[in-house]
């Protein structure tokens, strides 16, 4: 009988190198798995084209407990991996079989959720002796915002160093992306997300989890000067951010006004003050670093990117300052196996080596 110690020493584990070069052309057919938080997602992708991404959201799921539970999340993932992963491959035409390379997001997310989409992208690997590729996520949302068009269709023929900004429920980062493949973090949050901040202002308030889109919705209507709230590190020359004292300062003015939220048209106001206060600091200081590096191009992803304010008043000072502006599609920006499937291909066709098969998800994953 075989013995097996901890780490598997057999090179079965290993990338095969003549199989990588094979599988490393621009017509190579990709199946990307997502799972770091609460969507289960999968995408085929070739040749820069998403030829399907399918998401299944767990949001009602989460809702009930006002924020994503892991354990649940890890079971909902196995429970819709196969379904998912089954109507990616439907909708691309592709056979399992017709796979030549696999990819997933290793890190960073919740370790249980991560560990369902990264050990069944493994298991395909090994089982069609394919290329695995573990892929960081944030770097991913970095390349999100040069997909665009119906079909989606990954396009960086008009690549240019830029200044990617990636606002999320879990981050806040400025990144500085000289080249492709190629980036420096600058700055994230010391405490609070941005994404963060919409979600627990929004449940002082008494809105539904998450509350980012239904402030983005109220605010609409409201008036952004109503209430003067502070906009944290904004002159803070460094490319950090805080949100926790706008969250707190929010706490102490509904203390202050208990029954503001009843009055629909005060919380439409109060709604579109504390997202003017987020929206400033986080276009200030993008538009900040941008110049200060030298970049002509600004690049933003991720949920929070969904925010119309966000996105108009981006659009508004890249306009006024000569930037271009690339957001990623909004159906690009909360979390998707596409983006994962794009950057897994570049990297192959970049030569890089896949990742071998006996390696494990990297929950705390720090881009640097
Ligand atoms: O990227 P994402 O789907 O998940 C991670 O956190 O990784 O982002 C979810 C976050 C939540 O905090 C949600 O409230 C926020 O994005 N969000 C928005 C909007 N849509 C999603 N925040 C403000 N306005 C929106 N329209
Ligand atoms: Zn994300």
């Amino acid at each position: 009988m075989a013995a097996f110690g901890r780490k598997p020493a057999s090179s079965i584990f290993k990338p095969n190198a003549a199989v990588c070069r094979l599988a490393a052309t621009i017509d190579m057919t990709l199946l990307a798995l997502e799972t770091s938080c609460d969507e289960t997602s999968a995408a085929v992708v070739r040749g820069g084209r998403i030829l399907s991404s399918a998401v299944s959201s767990q949001i009602k799921l989460h809702a009930e407990y006002g924020g994503v539970v892991p354990e649940l999340a890890a079971r909902e993932h196995l429970r819709n991996l196969i379904p998912v992963v089954q109507t990616a491959l439907t909708d691309a035409g592709v056979e399992i079989g017709q796979l030549d390379a696999v990819a997933a997001t290793q890190g960073p997310g919740l370790p249980m959720a991560l560990l369902v989409g990264f050990k069944a992208a493994q298991a395909i690997a090994f089982a069609r002796r394919k290329p695995f590729v573990g892929i960081n996520h944030h770097e991913a949302h970095l390349y999100s915002p040069w997909i665009h068009g119906n079909p989606l269709v990954a396009d960086f023929s008009g690549f240019q160093p830029n200044l990617s900004l990636i606002v999320s429920g879990g981050h806040t980062m400025l990144v500085l992306v000289e080249s492709e493949l190629k980036h420096r973090v600058l700055g994230s949050t010391v405490d609070d997300a941005a994404g963060e901040c919409f979600d627990k202002t929004g449940k002082l308030m008494g809105l539904p989890y998450p509350a980012g889109p239904e402030i983005d919705r109220l605010a609409e209507q409201g008036n952004p000067r109503a209430f003067d709230f502070p906009r944290p590190l904004l002159k803070d020359p460094g490319d950090d951010f805080s949100f926790s004292g706008l969250k707190t300062s929010v706490r102490y003015f509904l203390r202050d006004h208990p029954a503001l939220p009843d009055d629909p048209q005060r919380l439409r106001d109060l709604c579109a003050s504390v997202q003017a206060a987020i929206v400033e600091v986080l276009v200030a200081k993008t538009i900040r670093a941008a110049k200060r590096e030298g970049v002509r191009c600004v690049t933003a992803s991720g949920g929070v990117t969904c925010n119309r304010a966000l996105r108009r008043e981006l659009a508004r000072v890249c306009g006024r300052e000569g930037f271009e502006l690339r957001l990623a599609e909004k159906s690009l920006c909360t979390d998707n196996a596409a983006m994962i499937g794009i950057l897994a291909e570049r990297k192959l066709l970049a030569g890089i080596s896949p990742t071998p098969l006996d390696q494990e998800i990297t929950p705390g994953w720090v881009l640097a």
